[in-house]
């Protein structure tokens, strides 16, 4: 029995999380859900997005689970995942992207990763007005933080199998900052001479990745780079509603889907639970249960294929029920 720290979050997220939970049972997971707040609710009940009882049970018990939370724009609260990345020090977002049968996209060989560096670049807060009209936002750079997200990426690579890192930049117009990412990259490529290293500009890699997105395979950049290539990639395989994600740092390892609280149908029973339940795959990959995540990687597969209860967003008319049923039903 594994014990994990459980976030519903808000909008869908708890209808999302209830699905997910009931198809981790059923695939043979052991699971102890420690239940934890963030988000709206934790704002009503402890007039704070996250507060410190959340974090310290994530500390407690290392791996957690999170829907997606509201963030009140215009009322000084900070982004909750940006919080919750830099206190636990979850330096890597991990997000794998691979076409999946079923779904209506240009491509039917999409099979890559995105490792986006979490905790600083542009997300590191410094932003300020120098005179009226004029301000200035600063991208955080430092050699500890590029040394851990490259080595992650190759490491990663090799844990998997794949054949080819791809360090993407802009050190044209970042010669400093980028140029340093560069440097650190090509001195860490030389530790692993089996597996292919190339270095592309971003705007190189989006051009790629709208024309045929097999020529990449890992991905690793700085976190706004990371960020939207990461949306762009889950695009070329369906869409937020299907993608998993996952925050790693050395001590603590959070699994997410990657899209918001959708309160445009919160509430109404028909979101997709598909990318959160793929994020519950990795979380039970990552604690050793390998047997109950392949079957829900494979049921997913199968439901999607089958198409019977999808929900609205995958093109069918059916609900989360009925999308719950159907993944329980082929795990
Ligand atoms: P969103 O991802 O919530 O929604 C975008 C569109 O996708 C909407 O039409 C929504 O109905 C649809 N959608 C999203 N997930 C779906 C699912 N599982 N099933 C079916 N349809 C789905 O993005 P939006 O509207 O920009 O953000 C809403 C709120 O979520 C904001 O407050 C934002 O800050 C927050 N957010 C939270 C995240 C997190 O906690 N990880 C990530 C992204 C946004």
């Amino acid at each position: 029995m594994t014990s994990v720290v459980m976030i519903a979050g808000d909008g869908i997220g708890p209808e999302v999380m209830t699905a997910t939970r009931e198809i981790v049972r059923a695939a043979g997971a052991r699971i102890d859900w420690i239940e934890a707040h963030a988000g709206l609710p934790a704002i009503e009940r402890f007039n704070d997005p996250l507060p410190d009882e959340t974090l310290n049970l994530i500390r407690k018990h290392r791996v957690a689970i999170k829907g997606p939370c509201t963030t009140p724009v215009g009322k000084g609260f900070r982004s909750i995942n940006v919080r919750l990345r830099r206190e636990l020090d979850l330096f890597a977002s991990i997000r794998p992207v691979q076409t999946l049968p079923g779904i209506k996209v240009p491509y039917t060989d999409v099979d890559l990763i995105i490792v986006r560096e979490n905790t600083e670049g542009l997300y590191a807060g410094m932003e300020h007005v120098v005179v009226p009209g004029v301000v200035e936002s600063l991208r955080l750079v430092t050699r500890d933080a590029v040394e851990r997200i490259v080595r992650y990426a190759f490491e990663l690579a090799r844990n998997q199998g794949r054949r080819k890192v791809t360090v993407v930049h802009k050190a044209s117009v970042l010669p400093i900052s980028d140029g340093m990412f560069l440097r650190i990259a090509d001195a860490i490529a030389d530790d692993y001479p089996f597996i292919e290293y190339q270095q592309q500009t971003i705007d190189h890699v989006s051009l790629d990745l709208a024309m045929d997105p097999t020529l990449y395979d890992v991905l690793v950049m700085e976190n706004l780079f990371g960020d939207v290539l990461s949306d762009l990639c889950a695009g070329l395989v369906g869409g937020l509603g299907v993608v998993p994600g996952s925050n790693i740092g050395k001590r603590y390892a959070l699994f997410e889907a990657v899209h918001g609280s959708a309160p445009d149908i919160a509430g109404k029973g028909i979101a997709n639970p598909i990318a959160l339940l793929r994020s519950a795959a990795m979380m039970l990959d990552h604690v050793g249960q390998r047997v109950p995540a392949a079957r829900i990687e494979q049921s997913v597969r199968k439901t999607l294929l089958a198409a019977v209860g999808l929900t609205g967003d995958l093109g069918g008319n059916g609900n989360t029920r009925t999308i719950t049923d159907e993944l329980i039903r082929n795990l």
